[in-house]
């Protein structure tokens, strides 16, 4: 019997297509030998013109279009560190700049390519717009907590315009790492730890940037968006940033590479390498993945970039000798252009010369940077034009970027109905180190947008949102810190108020690239600023503001009302009183788990399980001594001010044969979702599979959908999954890709949270 269910009822390698797109064409490459690695390429509509082009170009200009280099972000052309950029672009010795923006910067550089280089190529310009331009948006962590792909795509579309008038033509997002670490400070950039979720955010960011046709990325408001980092990045050990990550190919296809697939499906035009190593072999120089997966099992037409100096590290890895043998992998790996460091341009004649670059491989590359221009026009219109330049947040933008904000927020705790918060209180305090703070636009900010545009404050908005009372404000402490000397203040004003704020958090600063932390608690003395507040014993809500999941102490039991708002961007302070006050009802739940402690990391809902999966009565299972067992906050939850109830699930069909999912067949599980509560609101349901037993041991559940509805009070609806095969099978260990869906048994679950009771059982025979 045992043989018989672990029989493979649907798999695919070498070539075959399926619903979901999960399945690719496996290939059976592992040498190093360059020419192994040149890659078909499908013609494409501008074929003919770079191929022309190309006939004209040296073999230095060939190298030259494959470098990137990096622009000061406040001196104009001209200016002495400029000088080698401008150098570089006149003699036609550079494919792109970033970091540079503005319509007459932009301009001004572009006039040097295109006229007063040999054949007038334009330049290519990048920037890492990655959750606002000047209208800065939540930071991606936080809309992921929407639960709501049409906050991404609010964001990438108003991201594009803004930055596309500026002469910008290439963004450097969507960041899709999935990741089970807390304590890595990107976890702020990207979608959290499930790749179901983070997949959904991917592709709908992907299509908000450059709109439906990745082939035409001419129009004023679109821009190139950029898949980052590929791949496997979120797993970098203890979550300290740029470090090891050694990872089968199961879970390597299971939970890194599906939101690329998915940025792919949905046309991505470009694709950044990741500063890890993947299994010993470093991003940068992984042909398996860069070259096998992504650009022949994928098809994957367009542009790699490295990351920063990401081949220059080559050799602080201990993975190339020099300069000359980075390039030399790197390239032959399958990264078409060089961002900052020059090894390419510096060694790639030689390296061609000597036969350890292939012809083909550096045509390639070239080739793709040339399509990208031609996708974006660059050729037709290099420039843009001055007078469109958005220079200022558009009071639409501000709008989208609020609701947005609001719409990202997720309400972990709600006593005795503390929220919403009365408009007509006589009294409020706005007590904390964030209370009177512009410093909430989140981690990856241009420098110029932070200073003209910073997040508007906490206590002004409480101000506005209830205009007849007397709103006090006290400090009580820094963000980091150990002085309380201002408690006391803090104390004073929540003891004379009606109802106390106290805003808290982490700085954004402390949270993003290259800021990992061994302790992800409120910093510096907010604890005990919480505490304080709490023998007040009068009402008070925690607000935090954070980049990343936190560890919440002991206070949470004395705080009776918890909201996290994330860091929210530029509306801030209103989208925190939209939510505190209750004109928005808050429906985002979390992205991520919350640990109760950072011994306790990884602890993702996705987990596999052991042989001896926790019990609460036998030692000898796999738990903590000094926890009790799972998060403090689960994946997927949220409180709400209204009530839902869920009914029974349903499936169309407890069982379904194989060969009907081979063929495309699906089944419906559908739920009826009530309001039951007094207000309007939102619910996420969500949807989980386990299958109960498989060739490899499976997460003892994975998301495969969810839907975020808003009932207005007494409203009911019903809430409909499809499943496919793409939802119950997996891929395995084999290199070439092997997806699989197995015969036997599997649990779906139905709730409001990755904690979801109500179970289904199907039988896929
Ligand atoms: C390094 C980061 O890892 C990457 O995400 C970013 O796009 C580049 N720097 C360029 O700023």
């Amino acid at each position: 019997m045992q043989g018989m269910r672990r029989r493979t009822l649907l798999s695919a390698a070498g070539g075959t297509a399926m619903a979901g797109g999960l399945l690719g064409v496996g290939n059976a490459q592992a040498a190093a030998a360059p020419a192994a690695r040149s890659v078909p390429r499908a013609s494409g509509p501008y074929d003919q013109k770079i191929k022309q082009l190309m006939g004209r170009m040296t073999v230095d200009e060939k190298f030259g279009q494959l470098q990137q280099l990096p622009w000061t972000w406040d001196t104009g052309p001209g200016g002495g560190e400029t000088k080698a950029v401008e150098d570089a672009a006149r003699k036609g010795m550079l494919g792109s700049v970033f970091s540079i923006f503005g319509a007459k910067t932009t301009n001004a550089l572009q006039k040097i390519a295109v006229e007063e280089s040999r054949l007038g190529i334009p330049l290519v310009f990048g920037l890492d717009v990655i959750h606002g331009m000047w209208t800065n948006f939540p930071i991606p962590l936080a809309q992921a907590a929407s639960f709501d792909p049409a906050v991404t795509v609010a964001d990438a579309e108003v991201s594009a315009k803004e930055a596309r008038s500026n002469g910008v033509h290439w963004t450097f997002a969507p960041m899709m790492d999935v990741t089970h670490e807390p304590r890595w400070g990107r976890i702020a950039e990207g979608s959290g730890e499930d790749p179901y979720l983070t997949s959904a955010f991917a592709a709908a960011k992907v299509r908000g940037y450059q709109g439906e046709d990745p082939k035409d990325l001419k129009a004023k408001d679109r821009v190139a968006a950029c898949a980052k980092h590929f791949v496997a990045y979120g797993g970098a050990e203890g979550g300290r940033d740029y470090n090891t990550v050694d990872v089968s190919e199961s879970r390597l296809r299971n939970l890194y590479l599906p939101p690329f697939k998915a940025a792919l499906d949905a046309g991505v035009a470009t694709v950044m390498a990741s500063f890890n190593t993947i299994s010993g072999v470093p991003a940068h120089a992984n042909p398996h993945t860069l070259t096998d997966i992504l650009k022949k099992e994928w098809g994957f037409d367009g542009l790699v970039v490295s990351d920063f100096t990401g081949v220059k590290e080559l050799i602080a890895h201990g993975f190339a000798e020099d300069g000359a043998d980075a390039a030399r992998l790197s390239l032959n790996a399958g990264v078409d252009m060089e961002m900052t460091s020059t090894h390419f341009v510096e060694n790639g004649k030689k390296l061609l010369r000597a036969g350890k670059i292939e012809q083909q491989r550096l045509d390639d590359a070239v080739y793709r940077v040339l399509q990208l221009k031609y996708q974006l026009g660059l050729f037709d219109q290099p420039y843009v034009e001055e007078k469109g330049e958005i220079t200022e947040p558009s009071a639409d933008a501000r709008k989208a970027a609020r609701a947005a904000a609001a719409r990202s927020m997720v309400l972990l705790k709600n006593e005795k109905s503390v929220l919403p918060l009365s408009a007509k209180a006589s009294s409020i305090a706005v007590v904390g180190p964030f209370a009177d703070s512009a410093d909430l636009l989140g981690t990856w900010v241009i420098p110029a947008s932070e200073k003209k545009f910073p997040a508007g404050k906490v206590l002004d908005a409480v101000k506005k949102a209830a205009p007849g009372a007397k709103v006090t404000y006290a400090k009580g402490v820094d963000a980091a810190g150990k002085d309380t000397s201002g408690i006391g203040e803090a104390v004073a004003a929540a003891k004379a108020a009606e109802v106390t704020v106290v805003v808290v958090g982490e700085p954004p600063a402390i949270s993003g690239e290259a800021a990992a932390r061994s302790d992800i608690s409120l910093p510096g003395a907010q604890e005990k600023l919480i505490e304080a507040v709490a023998a007040t014993g009068k009402p008070f809500v925690v607000v935090l503001v954070n980049g990343r999941p936190l560890t919440v102490g002991d206070w949470l039991a004395q705080a009776p009302a918890v909201l996290e708002a994330w860091h929210p961007g530029i509306e801030a302070g209103h989208a925190i009183a939209d939510v505190l006050f209750g004109a928005v009802n808050p429906g985002g739940k979390l992205p991520a788990s919350f640990p109760r402690t950072v011994g306790q990391i990884p602890i993702h809902y996705n987990h596999e399980s052991t042989g001896r999966p926790y019990d609460a009565d036998n030692k000898y299972t796999s738990k903590y001594l000094d926890l009790p067992d799972g998060p403090q906050f689960p994946f997927g939850f949220g409180l709400s001010y209204t009530d839902f109830t869920l009914g029974d699930p349903k499936l169309s069909r407890s069982s379904v044969a194989a060969d009907a999912l081979r063929k495309g067949d699906t089944l419906e599980v559908s739920v009826e979702v009530r309001n039951t509560g007094k207000r309007a609101g939102d619910e996420v349901v969500q949807l989980y599979v386990h299958d109960r037993a498989a060739s490899l041991t499976q997460p003892v559940r994975r998301l495969r959908g969810f839907r975020r509805v808003t009932l207005a009070p007494g409203k009911h609806t019903t809430v409909r999954f499809r499943l496919g095969a793409a939802d119950l099978g997996f891929w395995t260990n084999d290199s070439h890709g092997h997806f699989t869906v197995e015969a036997g048994a599997f649990d779906l679950y139905v709730g409001t949270s990755s904690a979801a009771t109500a179970k289904l059982g199907l039988t896929v025979d």
